[in-house]
């Protein structure tokens, strides 16, 4: 396993303690330490015991049938998503309350309180319906962060459908492929999306993306006005409004869905080409994200709740719908970049709705420490009472700026480390019971079993590093990857039987607190998000110049990691600044310009082992600028020399 030295040594020479505060432990939903040994020592107790903050149709008798890698959650329960997350409140006081306080990127602001976000779901359900979508159909949605995205993915969990949302950044290719994949019959769109200003195509996007695939319809919401500049086509496209005037007003009867059917599918990227669909359940996500919504986030009624993150990812799946909307949380949404119209714009939420808890990506905060903390200063945050980070190992520089400029050392972090395929936070520090260490995200929540492995699976003993695993099932855990279930059982369970594998490095101190390395496999994490070397690889190679490419991803500064490509090009293609612009562009055409390389370096030969295997590991050496690892196993030693002595000179 490749080690991160210098990244370790830093962490490791981190000693700050950061306790509880009294009075923050004294109003905390958990806070009481013996949670820990309790959920330990039976977590089917424990995660039955959170189940029943959930409404169900018919009660689970089982908690868990485990036949290792597949578990069954609550498997003789039923319950409906959309019931547990918005009509079950509009029975209560919560029914007037705010749901989504939503605010666009050009300052336009909509408010639905449980009872208005019921209704349209409701409508959504019936418009979905008359469309032909049934229980278990798979709908994509392909849309920016308005409001008809919870509704719409709430309106699919009402039917029963399968929800599958494609982030607005991905491109129509990168869409086209999901649509493929997941057999979908219909799709949500827009006219077009805003983003810093511009307008994103998206519907221009999914009309090259659903030709030849089974969409049979498309929904496309007006969210900038420019329905009339677009085309429609007759038959297949119909105007969300137009859809929903014609639905009933009248209630949507909830499906009694299994726990075990499946809520949705969201596609994440993995060490091959090809995206996986990672499948969550009903009711076992469905705890798992309200659970860590009450315990890790802390969440009261009087909270007013904002995640910056984008639904598109399983951040906002968990943390902007399902779990705050189950457990009758107000949301703040907000649809566009930090920095519209200015550097201020997420100060400017805190304050203008009294924001009490603030939940962003390390890639975030190192932004807003290179911006300076004068954007803040005129800015009242002190609704604030606690902030959380997610998408990437923090560091200590990072957390000590959020702690002391966004939380004015009064607010815990919880650094919450998990993955799409986790469903839920895993590791956090409680906020009322774990003293937390800037740069860790401290210790497993209740009822997790997580452990930090050698390569034989033995447990490491504090002190040291190795791989992180979770050694039992819980609730929200993927159950499979859609369509491959080989793949599922090989990429997670292959390497430790019946042990999960989340494919992070991992070390564990000499207190048991556990410190995220980053990916070992060949996956790159560039500004919180996954991005797989080898999708990368491919669209290159599927340039006409492109003979072969190595993607690797090198340590930055604000993104974390930047995207790195080497490439040999095709007998008499000229290499040049014109051909990185081009080759830059084809990636972003083929998968999204969250995917752009920082940089491409054109070289006559890859280092490879004599058995062709890219050297991966003495390319990131060289990106980095760090002496050589191994080379004895090249099939070619002077390849790597003569590149690094190019990279050097590329200045
Ligand atoms: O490497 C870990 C990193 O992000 C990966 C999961 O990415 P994704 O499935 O896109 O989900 C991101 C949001 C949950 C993990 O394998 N990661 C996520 N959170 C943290 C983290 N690394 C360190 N600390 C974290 N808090």
């Amino acid at each position: 396993m490749d080690k991160p030295s210098e990244q370790l040594d830093t962490l490791l020479r981190e000693t700050r303690l950061f306790p509880p505060a009294a009075e923050f432990t004294r109003q905390a939903n958990f806070s009481d330490p013996s949670v820990y040994d309790r959920a330990a020592a039976d977590p089917e107790a424990y995660w039955a015991e959170q189940a029943h903050f959930l409404d169900w149709m018919q009660p689970f008798s089982q908690v868990l049938d485990w036949q290792p890698p597949h578990a069954r959650w609550f498997h003789d329960g039923r319950l409906n998503a959309a019931s547990n997350c918005v009509d079950r409140h509009r029975t209560t006081v919560r029914k007037n309350k705010a749901a989504i306080i939503w605010e666009g990127e050009p300052g336009d602001t909509r408010v639905l309180t449980y009872e208005m976000l019921g209704r349209e779901v409701d409508r959504a359900a019936h418009m979905l319906h008359d469309m032909g979508v049934r229980r278990g159909d798979r709908v994509v949605i392909y849309l920016p962060m308005i409001p008809e995205l919870p509704i719409a993915m709430l309106a699919c969990a009402k039917i029963g459908a399968i929800h599958t949302v494609v982030f607005a950044g991905f491109s129509s290719n990168a869409l086209r492929d999901r649509i493929i994949d997941a057999q979908a019959k219909l799709l949500i769109t827009a006219d077009a999306g805003h983003r810093r200003g511009t307008l994103v195509p998206l519907k221009q996007n999914a009309d090259a993306a659903v030709v030849d695939t089974p969409i049979e319809s498309v929904l496309v919401v007006n969210r900038v006005g420019a329905l009339s500049a677009i085309t429609m086509v007759p038959g297949r496209d119909w105007a969300w409004e137009e859809r929903m005037r014609a639905a009933s007003y009248a209630p949507f009867a909830a499906e009694a869905m299994e726990a075990e059917d499946v809520l949705y599918i969201l596609y994440t990227s993995g060490t091959t080409g090809k995206p996986k669909g990672i499948v969550h359940s009903t009711g076992g996500y469905l705890v798992g994200a309200n659970t860590s919504m009450r315990s890790v986030f802390d969440l009261k009624d009087e909270d007013v709740y904002f995640c910056t993150a984008d639904i598109g990812w399983v951040t906002g799946h968990t943390y902007i719908v399902y779990g705050p909307l189950s457990a009758g949380a107000t949301v703040v949404m907000y649809e566009g970049a930090p920095d519209f119209p200015d550097r201020e714009r997420f100060w400017s939420l805190i304050e203008k709705y009294g924001c009490t808890i603030f939940y962003t990506a390390p890639t975030s905060i190192r932004t807003f420490m290179k911006w300076g903390p004068q954007y803040l200063k005129s800015h009242d945050l002190s609704s604030l009472r606690l902030l959380g980070t997610v998408g990437e190992p923090i560091n200590p520089e990072a957390w000590m700026w959020y702690h002391e400029h966004v939380g004015a050392r009064r607010c815990p972090i919880v650094d919450t480390w998990w993955q799409t395929e986790t469903g839920c936070a895993m590791i956090a520090s409680l906020p009322g019971l774990i003293a937390t260490k800037p740069g860790s995200a401290t210790r497993a929540v209740p009822g997790i079993a997580v452990d930090v492995v050698d390569e034989g699976g033995q447990s490491v003993a504090p002190g040291h590093g190795g791989y992180l695993v979770i050694r039992k099932p819980w609730p929200s855990m993927l159950r499979t990857i859609w369509r491959d279930d080989e793949r599922f059982q090989k990429t997670y369970f292959g390497q430790f039987p019946g042990t999960y594998l989340p494919g992070d490095g991992a070390h564990l101190d000499e207190d048991q607190y556990i410190w995220i390395l980053g990916r070992i496999d060949d996956v790159i994490n560039v500004s919180g998000h996954r991005i797989g070397t080898m999708e990368v690889e491919s669209a290159l190679v599927d340039h006409p110049a492109v003979a072969e490419a190595a993607v690797i991803g090198r340590a930055h500064e604000v993104k974390g990691q930047a995207i790195t490509a080497f490439v040999t090009v095709k007998e008499g293609i000229e290499t040049g600044d014109e051909l990185t612009v081009e080759l830059k562009a084809h990636v972003v055409s083929l998968i999204g310009a969250m995917a752009r390389p920082e940089e491409i370096h054109f070289t006559a030969e890859l280092p490879k082992t004599r058995s062709a295997k890219i050297m991966r590991r003495l390319l990131r050496d060289i990106a980095e600028g760090r002496a050589l690892g191994d080379t004895t196993t090249l099939a070619d030693p002077t390849v790597i020399e003569s590149l690094k002595v190019r990279y050097q000179d590329r200045e």
